[in-house]
């Protein structure tokens, strides 16, 4: 099925915009994996439910029936990313950098002297939390800016025993690489360790499984930001095997994650809600809930197709300007229409500044969190992008991220700004 153009169900997009010398232009929004703009679907339904806010536990018809819509939201999350409902558990969190970090606690709870593999192609959200626990190990990329899978195996065998967790991306927020994650999976499990993806670029850009639990190749932690896929708000989930989680002790600690506490005694309640102590997130839930079914609808692969056109044109377009250098777009393993690029001879802020005060194009210019990544692929050494950044004069790079509402014109109004620069 083709998709019909999306844009109309998409709140801001096409909106005017003044540009500096005045002139009012339809705004093109291509900063897709800083944050989406938010699908009308998802608002009306935060609408609908805004009259009704009371407490979630509190009694009467009002607080159970936004428990129930609360709690419904596990099960849409579970079928969206093919966990399984006897066997996993969803938490709620307020983004993926908190999911994160939860589950960096709990693995140090398990052992705090075991040895946690990420990659360079991680976002810092997949990576600080595990540096700032344990002792790391990097998997390189190849000069291509793929996985260098020799590499992850390599980490495995001479960390053999120690490793009981690899971290890994399953879309790159920077040049929209997917590494293999099932392959990946099946090696992680033969070194008897679990696999967490970092699915906050991939589920709302293609068909994503954890497999069942059983399959070599099933991924034991998936973690995504609502914001990512089309909602305004926070709100994020991380899954996992329940009987992992019910063994640890929250390390969020306060209001509403107990089932009894005394002076001399406290229990916890059952997971996941022990892991969500504070006020729940409820229409950040909500308008997750929404979100993914209607990306559901609009069917994944269909959204996946669309966005390969997208992409071929873009990278295309972008080929066709001499001064345009791209990055990581000789991989094959491209799978979500994200490139960055520079100008030759102009900073990427001035680039950046261009595109959006000039012809009212939004696209992100910087580093955008994968800083280690963004080093490799402009091939600058530590040392020389600390020296940057104390003076002034950061690396960093400009990046088009697009989604599936966006247009073939919208490519072309880019790339003839960037031809005008
Ligand atoms: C690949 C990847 N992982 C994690 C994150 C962190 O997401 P959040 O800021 O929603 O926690 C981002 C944010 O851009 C990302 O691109």
């Amino acid at each position: 099925m083709l998709l019909s153009n999306l844009s109309r169900y998409i709140e801001g997009a096409n909106i005017p915009v003044e540009t500096l010398d005045g002139k009012i232009v339809k705004r093109v929004y291509f900063n897709n994996s800083g944050t989406a703009l938010a699908l009308r679907p998802v608002i009306c339904e935060v609408n609908k439910n805004i009259p009704f806010i009371t407490y979630t536990e509190a009694a009467g018809y009002l607080g159970k029936r936004n428990t129930k819509k609360y709690e419904y939201v596990r099960e849409i999350i579970l079928d969206y990313v093919g966990g399984d409902v006897d066997k996993d558990e969803v938490i709620y969190v307020h983004n993926s950098t908190e999911g994160i970090n939860l589950l960096a606690d709990l693995f140090y709870q398990e052992d705090s002297d075991q040895v946690v593999i990420t990659t360079s192609m991680e976002h810092m959200a997949n990576y600080l939390p595990f540096k700032s626990r344990f002792k790391i190990a990097t998997v390189d990329i190849t000069k291509e800016g793929d996985l260098d899978i020799d590499d992850l195996v390599y980490k495995l065998t001479i960390y053999k025993n120690k490793v009981k967790l690899v971290a890994v991306t399953g879309a790159s927020n920077v040049t929209g690489i997917g590494p293999p994650i099932y392959k990946i999976a099946q090696i992680v499990h033969d070194y008897g360790a679990k696999i967490l993806v970092d699915a906050v670029q991939l589920v709302q850009h293609r068909p994503f499984s954890m497999k069942p639990h059983n399959n070599s190749s099933h991924i034991d932690f998936v973690v995504f930001s609502a914001h990512k896929c089309y909602t305004p708000f926070d709100g994020g989930a991380l899954i996992g095997p329940s009987k992992f989680f019910a063994k640890y002790l929250p390390p969020i600690q306060g209001s509403d994650n107990t089932s009894f506490v005394s002076s001399e005694k406290v229990i916890y309640a059952p997971t996941p809600h022990r892991y969500e102590a504070g006020f729940p997130n409820i229409f950040g839930v909500m308008a997750m809930g929404a979100a993914l079914k209607f990306l559901k609808s609009q069917g994944l692969k269909n959204i996946a197709e669309y966005e390969k056109r997208l992409y071929y044109y873009l990278k295309s377009g972008l080929e066709s300007i001499p001064r345009v250098i791209i990055y990581g777009q000789e991989s094959n393993n491209i799978i979500i229409p994200y490139i960055s690029f520079n100008v030759e001879g102009i900073n990427y802020s001035d680039v950046g500044n261009y595109l959006v005060y000039e012809h009212g194009i939004e696209v992100a210019a910087g580093i955008p969190g994968a800083n280690i990544y963004i080093e490799k692929l402009l091939d600058v050494s530590p040392e020389e992008a600390y020296r940057r950044y104390k003076s002034g004069n950061p690396i960093g790079i400009v990046r088009a991220s697009l989604g599936m509402y966006n247009t073939f014109s919208e490519i072309d109004r880019l790339i003839k700004a960037l031809r005008m620069i």
